[in-house]
């Protein structure tokens, strides 16, 4: 059965889940909520999440994948029986609803590239600068326009997922990590020159008080930007082949997913406080849209602006690409692997699917108003809210908790050491690994869930 599954070939694995980690949660998300949370502190308590519980459960989530070489229902099936069967369900279900209103953000990012292109050729006058907020607004409320560049992305997503494992999600994250990576790095050198990068660094860096709050957000945004909680580095995971070292690769993926994200904010700030403080409070709009409203109009301000605001976007709209692949490549593998449909079949009815759910999402931002405001009795602000709360408040979480105690509780401790060490070598710190996967995880998981029950959110 595993024969028409695909693997991936040397540094594959690295890059295509590298690939899924960066995406719009890094360039998009992570700048917002730093912004929101006060800058050092919340730095330092996510760089911790990383490390004691992101990176533990990614250990996890690749070893079971390559362990079973099975995607999360049938590996979770094969390894805990029928009973742990759910956790791989709730890994197509997370990945459906998360894809659904992911690929309308990063339709976006598609319409913004054409948008930007058009004010540097056109001209970015004083009108358009007034008007970027409005203008976002309307787009988002232009029902057609939510649909259409949605479909644009899903429809690449599908057709990159129909060539393959190795021909389309391996030679596409290939090609596209590395010119990402490569912008990103100008846009950072471009940014120490502006007149924001001092403070911008300061605000980053330094350390102040630590809330609760700063703690739980920071730890839920560690399981999204990693991907995690929902099987997308099981499934990558299973594609890998046994000599290769399951520490090394998913130490990488953290460490670039970090540096990236770090970038992502270095960029953004040092654009943002370009604009002296008094004229700030005016400038911005909500913090969650600085990345369609306000950043546009600064970038126009900025030398080479017209040359680096479609850049730029272009940018974020590659990273949302390799992250949109992963997400329908979980479903599209439980397709292949359980139902033994061919790929192309699967990519298409899988992708087809998911776009159809995302229908409700793409006209709940003003194009429909019983949509828009769906949801607003318990709090939230329309479908597409509804399901990034529903996401990343208690699928991701769940699904991490689940996983830490599948690892930890569950499975033979000689198997998790032997497949760590396969390909690798001794493994000294699996002592360190093993606490932190069967104590600190669930524990620090379970006071998150606790804490959402009591009514905060993370989205
Ligand atoms: N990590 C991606 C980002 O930061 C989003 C993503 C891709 C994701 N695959 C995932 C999030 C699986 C959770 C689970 O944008």
């Amino acid at each position: 059965m595993a024969t028409n599954r695909g693997t991936f070939g040397r540094m594959g694995f690295v890059l295509a889940a590298a690939g899924s980690a960066v995406g719009l949660g890094n360039i998009w998300k992570f700048p917002y909520i730093t912004y929101e949370n006060g800058g050092g502190s919340f730095v330092l308590i996510y760089l911790a999440a990383v490390a004691l519980i992101g990176a533990p459960i990614m250990f996890s989530e690749v070893l079971i994948g390559r362990h079973t070489q099975l995607s999360p229902v049938g590996a979770f099936k094969k390894l805990g029986g029928n009973a742990w069967k759910p956790v791989g369900w709730l890994s197509i279900v997370g990945g459906s609803v998360i894809l659904s209103y992911y690929a309308v953000i990063a339709g976006w990012t598609v319409y913004y590239v054409g948008q930007c292109l058009s004010w540097s050729f056109g001209g970015f006058t004083a009108e358009d600068a007034e008007g970027v907020g409005a203008s976002f607004t309307t787009f988002l409320a232009n029902g057609p326009l939510q649909i259409g560049f949605a479909a644009l992305f899903m429809g690449a997503t599908i057709g990159i997922l129909m060539m393959g494992v190795r021909t389309g999600i391996e030679r596409v994250t290939k090609l596209l990590m590395p010119i990402l990576s490569g912008l990103l790095l100008l846009l950072v050198v471009n940014s120490i020159w502006s007149p924001g990068f001092g403070e911008a660094m300061r605000f980053l860096f330094h350390v102040g008080p630590i809330s609760a709050g700063n703690v739980l957000e920071a730890v839920g945004h560690a399981f999204f930007t990693l991907s995690l909680g929902m099987g997308a580095m099981l499934t990558y995971g299973s594609y890998i082949g046994r000599e290769q070292s399951i520490p090394r690769s998913a130490a990488a993926v953290c460490i670039l997913d970090t540096v990236m994200g770090m970038s992502a904010c270095v960029v953004m700030f040092s654009i943002i406080f370009s604009v002296p403080a008094a004229e700030r409070a005016g400038t911005f709009a909500k913090s969650s849209t600085i990345l369609f409203t306000t950043l546009p109009r600064i970038f126009y301000d900025l030398p080479l602006g017209a040359l680096l605001a479609p850049l730029f976007y272009l940018l974020v709209a590659m990273a949302a690409l390799t992250s949109t692949i992963s997400l329908l490549e979980v479903v599209v593998s439980y397709f292949i692997d359980v139902r033994g449909w061919q790929r192309k079949k699967a990519a298409l009815v899988a992708g087809g699917a998911i776009f159809l759910l995302g229908v409700p999402a793409a006209l709940s931002l003003g194009a429909s108003p019983t949509l828009s405001s769906f949801g607003s009795s318990f709090g939230r602000g329309g479908v597409f809210d509804t399901l990034d709360y529903l996401a990343s408040n208690w699928l991701l979480p769940i699904g991490g908790l689940l996983i830490a105690v599948f690892t930890g509780w569950v499975l033979d401790r000689k198997m998790t050491l032997a497949e760590l060490e396969h390909g690798h070598g001794p493994f000294p710190l699996f002592g360190v690994w093993r606490f932190l996967v069967r104590f600190v995880c669930p524990i620090a998981i379970l006071w998150i869930t606790w804490a959402v029950i009591g009514g905060r959110s993370f989205a």
